[in-house]
Order: structure tokens, then C-alpha cells, then sequence
């Protein structure tokens, strides 16, 4: 039985982070990261268009804080915003050490866009493959640490959970099919998202809420699960993202009539065009997400948009920028529009819609990555902190899991060091009752298929809880995910054998699945308002009497989850209308001393970086 002392679960961007942080703060510690894929196979890796922090001289972290609190529609807590943009700067240059290839001026400094909802280009940027190179650089950098022990492909299946505090995981080896007990001091629950709940997303097959539902079943609430972002510009079919760098480097969205129809829709993008800190101008296509999305909606109703065999779609137009530009700043849109559509970019539209990106829920953590559950901590996608409130703007989540992961690993760590072992004979029941879980689920004879049950998840919660919602198709939604929940009781496992055997560990995760969603139709369901990406058409109106709280949904066996409310943490803007741009009204903050010396030249035009 392997001991460690500090247990991540997830080898991506916050899980790697995390070990980092534990590794160079405490090296005394030992490290496990216990993930179901190879890190570098994790869906960081697909990141594209960049991280936020400020960088330029004519950046404020004052103006990063506004601009994520009113694009989360007043849902973040302002106390760990705050934390994220003062740490972000100091997190992105220390990620260079580690050997992150960040697109660099001709002057050296390092080179920005401009991404949705945020009123100076403050994205950082490694061309278009950033999460490939952060979580190269992250991964490379972990290898130098010889107590970070991994363990590849093992799959979680249970929290070790006793006396009120978690001691530890039980995970599947995936390679011959071995239950492992691994326990620790401290868990970090660092999974990714859930995207995977529904049919269409830009989500690796292997976001399946894993993290979420370990903790929703160790009784921690799931946070704000209903709001989930659609990113307006996926190819239809596979659901590939088409980054919103490529609107950040000047494309255009047109309906079927060529008209750049953003134009007719008030995405609250208030930037004056001759505001002198934006020097390149703030389009109507770098509006917020859910805005542009809910604007697809409209245009599909008026019938402005195009049928393909993959649903309606409109069409994304860079061919403006040209060849060159198109090469340096966004090769990877040209390489998967051509590998994936067939087309080129350079001379041809790009056919985009809607696509389920990125939750803003997920699991309830303070501003340190802790959870209600003593020893349990969570960071990256499958937590909810919150920074991201109703809406999460472009770009902060690369940088949210690096500042939010290292806190995790910090605060594991410390609590860690002044925890004591606990003898594995009091661990004895629940591992027992695991074992059987496990082994009965993989001998199970039932009469339900995976897919069908999963099929009929994502359709329904596409139909009810998608860009926008309301009560009757909630309500049903509700229903049909506990009568799958029923239906999961009598799943059919038809490969017997161990070794690799990812029929199981797809039995597994469609547990998770239907656990996160039904944590997510429910928040949905109780939540009767609008606010971001959380469209009620029978309450269109953001009510903040009522709903300026965060949801919490308590798991309940064998019923509907017990929705509860907590207080958002407002310490300088108290709520009001989302318009970006404007100024923050605040006088309180410097550049921070790491920006400051990320920024020897003044700004250059990005069309000049370097590489
Ligand atoms: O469009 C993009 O590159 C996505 C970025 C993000 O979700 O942060």
C-alpha cells in the first residue's frame, strides 16, 4: 500500500503545478500524481489562443480584477480575483524559467493579444498551441523532482474517506486491472472538467467529471455548476476548437447573408474606439462568450444562419488577415481547418457554432484550494474558487490553474506536514467495500449499454441545459437523469478481463457523468434568473436580491440534490451593469514589481512578434 504525502489527482496544468509548488517549498515531502492518461496527454495540451496577466505598461491588475468580475457578471468572489491577478504575472514568468516559449515583440518583451472581454490585450501567448507549451514546460520541469512519484494510468475510483477527513485514493491500474489503495495526508483533486456531459463540446473524451463527482459523493457541494460557457466558434462535427485568437488577431464573424452580424446585438463592449490605451481598437467580435453565443441563438431564430450536415452554422472570416499573419499567429487554426473542414483559412470562410467549452462550477474551494472536507483540496477546471463567476473570460483559466494550483500544493503541503499517518488497518472497511464495488461492477451481467445511457444524458441536457434554458425543460431534464441513474444500476460490463479493460473505466465515468450533471440540472433548475452564460428564458431578468449566491449542491442518496445558497465575496465593486471597458473606478494598485520587469520597452504592435 503506497504512502505518500500529498496525493494529486490529475496530471494536468493544476496537477503539475500543484507537485511543483509541494516539491520546491517542501522537499522533504513525497508527491504522488495518480492520473488516469499520461500528463501530457491531458486536456491542457489543447489550449490555444492564451493566459491573462498583466504585463503591458498600460495595464493595471486593478483593470484585470474589473474586467473578470463584471464579465462573471458580478458571481466571482472579489477577494480571489484579486489573488489571481496579483499573483498571475510573477506565475507566467516563472513558467518561462521553467522553459514556456511565450511569443516574444521584436523588442524582446513579451508579446500580447487581445482576447474577449477584456479591455487591454493582456493574453500571453506561445503562437496557438499555448497549452501545449505550459504543459510541456510543466511536465519537463516536475521530471526534475524525484519524490513527484507518478502513477499513469491508474483510475481513480474512490476518495479514502474516515472520521470526517480524507486519507488518500483507490484507483484501478489500468494496465492489468490491479486496485490500489495509495493514502496521504492531503488530496488535490485537479480532474478537468465536464464537459463530456454534453453532445457537443470541445472537451477531450476524458473530461468526464471525475473530480467533481469524487467529491460531490464525499459529501463537498459541487459550486455554481449551472453555468456552463459555450465558446461561439467550434467546428461543427468534431467540436474542435477554432481559438479565439484568431478574433483576438482581427477575424469577423458574418451570418448567410455576409453580414457581420455581432453588430446588431449589445454584447456590452463599451470601449470608446478612441481609447488611447487600445491602440488596436476593441471589436464587437471580442464581446464575452456567453453574449456572442446567445447571439447564435438569435440569428439561428431569424434565420440567419447556415444549415450543414452538422446543424446550423455561421462562418468566421480571417482570410483579411493574410497568409503571413495567418502562418505566425495562428498556424493551428490553418492546420485543423485544413485537416478537419478541408479548407483553408487563407482563402476560404471557416464554418463555426457554439460549443460546450469550459464550467465555471465545480468543486467548492476557498481562496486557499481547501474544501468543507479536512484533508481534500481541489484546483484547476474541477474547482469552483471563484474567479470565473457567470461567465469565465478567455484566457484566465491557464492562468487561474497555475495560481490556484500552486496555492493548492503550498496549502496540501502545509497541512501535510503536521498531519501524522494513519494506521491502514482503520482504512480496512471502506477498501473492502471498494474492492467489491468494483470487482461486482466489472462482473455485473446487466441489461443497460454504456453508450445508450450516456447517449441519452447528453441529448437531454443539450435540450434543457444548454445556451438557454427554462423550467419545463429542466424539469424534464431532472427526471430523465434519475431515471438513468436507475438504469446505471443495471449497466453491463461485457469485458470480464483486467488488462486494459476501458469498458470498466467507462462504466466509471458515466457514473461521474450522470453525478456532475445532475448537480448541474439541478443548480439550473433552482437558479430562477439570467446572469452570464445561465439564460432562463422564463426569468430573463439577473436578480440580484435573490441570486447575487453562489449555488451549493449537496449530494442526497438516492434523491434529488439539497441546493443551498452562500454570500459572494464583493470587497470593492458591488454589483452592477456588465459593460467592459469602463473604468474600474478604483485607484488602488500598481503594476506589480514581476510585471514591471517583464516590461522593459514600451508596447510594439503584436504583428511584429518575434515567434
Ligand atoms: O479560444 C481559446 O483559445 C480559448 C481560450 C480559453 O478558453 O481560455
Amino acid at each position: 500500500m503506497p504512502t505518500h504525502d500529498v496525493i494529486l489527482v490529475g496530471g494536468g496544468g493544476a496537477g503539475l503545478r500543484a507537485g511543483i509548488a509541494v516539491a520546491e517549498e517542501h522537499p522533504e515531502l513525497s508527491v504522488a500524481v495518480v492520473s488516469k492518461i499520461y500528463p501530457m496527454r491531458s486536456h491542457t495540451v489543447s489550449a490555444e489562443g492564451g493566459a491573462a496577466a498583466v504585463v503591458q505598461p498600460n495595464d493595471t491588475l486593478e483593470d484585470h480584477a474589473y474586467d473578470t468580475i463584471s464579465g462573471g457578471d458580478w458571481l466571482a468572489d472579489q477577494d480571489a480575483v484579486w489573488a489571481f491577478v496579483n499573483e498571475a504575472p510573477k506565475e507566467m514568468i516563472q513558467l518561462e524559467h521553467y522553459g514556456c516559449p511565450w511569443s516574444r515583440e521584436p523588442s524582446g518583451r513579451v508579446a500580447t493579444r487581445p482576447f474577449g472581454g477584456m479591455k487591454i490585450e493582456r493574453t500571453w501567448f506561445a503562437a496557438d498551441k499555448t497549452g501545449f507549451h505550459m504543459l510541456h514546460a510543466l511536465f519537463q520541469h516536475s521530471l526534475r523532482y524525484a519524490d513527484v512519484v507518478r502513477y499513469d494510468e491508474f483510475f481513480v475510483t474512490d476518495l479514502i474517506v474516515h472520521d470526517g477527513r480524507c486519507w488518500g485514493v483507490i484507483a484501478i491500474e489500468i494496465p492489468t486491472g490491479e486496485l490500489h489503495v495509495i493514502t496521504g495526508k492531503s488530496v488535490i483533486l485537479c480532474t478537468g472538467g465536464a464537459g463530456r456531459i454534453f453532445p457537443f463540446t470541445t472537451n477531450a473524451a476524458v473530461k468526464t467529471g471525475d473530480g467533481m463527482a469524487l467529491a460531490y459523493r464525499a459529501g463537498v457541494p459541487l459550486k455554481d455548476m449551472e453555468f456552463v460557457q459555450y465558446h461561439p466558434t467550434g467546428l461543427p462535427g468534431t467540436g474542435i476548437l477554432i481559438t479565439e485568437a484568431s478574433r483576438g488577431e482581427g477575424g469577423i464573424m458574418v451570418n448567410k447573408h455576409g453580414r457581420r452580424y455581432l453588430q446588431d446585438y449589445d454584447l456590452g463592449n463599451a470601449i470608446p474606439v478612441d481609447d488611447e490605451r487600445h491602440p488596436q481598437k476593441r471589436t464587437m467580435e471580442l464581446g464575452p462568450r456567453d453574449r456572442l453565443s446567445q447571439a447564435f441563438v438569435h440569428e439561428l431564430e431569424k434565420g440567419n444562419t447556415t444549415d450543414s450536415e452538422y446543424g446550423p452554422i455561421v462562418h468566421l472570416d480571417v482570410r483579411h488577415l493574410g497568409e503571413a499573419k495567418i502562418d505566425k499567429k495562428i498556424p493551428f487554426v490553418r492546420e485543423l481547418c485544413r485537416n478537419y473542414v478541408g479548407i483553408d483559412p487563407v482563402h476560404e470562410l471557416i464554418p463555426v457554432r457554439p460549443v460546450v467549452h469550459y464550467l465555471m462550477g465545480g468543486v467548492d474551494t476557498d481562496i486557499d484550494a481547501k474544501t468543507e472536507l479536512e484533508g481534500l483540496f481541489a484546483a484547476g477546471e474541477c474547482a469552483c474558487v471563484s474567479i470565473n463567476g457567470a461567465n469565465r473570460l478567455g484566457s484566465n483559466s491557464l492562468t487561474e490553474l497555475l495560481v490556484f494550483g500552486a496555492r493548492a500544493g503550498r496549502n496540501a503541503a502545509k497541512l501535510a506536514k503536521k498531519t501524522k499517518t494513519i494506521p491502514h488497518d482503520e482504512l480496512k472497511e471502506q477498501i473492502d467495500a471498494t474492492k467489491g464495488r468494483v470487482t461486482s461492477l466489472r462482473q455485473s451481467n446487466g441489461t443497460e449499454r454504456i453508450a445508450d445511457i450516456r447517449v441519452a444524458l447528453q441529448k437531454t441536457m443539450e435540450e434543457s441545459a444548454g445556451i438557454y434554458r427554462d423550467e419545463a425543460s429542466l424539469q424534464t431534464t431532472v427526471g430523465v437523469i434519475a431515471e438513468l441513474k436507475e438504469r446505471f444500476e443495471k449497466v453491463k460490463v461485457a469485458d470480464k478481463t483486467k488488462i486494459f479493460n476501458t469498458e470498466l473505466t467507462a462504466a466509471l465515468e458515466l457514473g461521474y457523468l450522470l453525478d456532475s450533471a445532475e448537480a448541474l440540472a439541478h443548480s439550473a433548475l433552482a437558479r430562477k434568473e439570467s446572469r452570464g452564460s445561465h439564460q432562463r428564458t422564463d426569468h430573463p431578468q439577473r436578480d440580484d436580491d435573490k441570486y447575487l449566491k453562489h449555488s451549493l449542491a449537496y449530494k442526497v442518496e438516492g434523491g434529488a440534490p439539497r441546493i443551498e445558497y452562500k454570500d459572494v465575496v464583493i470587497t470593492d465593486w458591488p454589483a452592477g451593469a456588465r459593460t467592459y471597458g469602463v473604468q474600474s473606478g478604483l485607484k488602488r494598485d500598481k503594476p506589480a514589481e514581476a510585471t514591471a520587469a517583464a516590461t522593459p520597452a514600451p508596447s510594439a504592435s503584436s504583428d511584429k512578434t518575434e515567434s
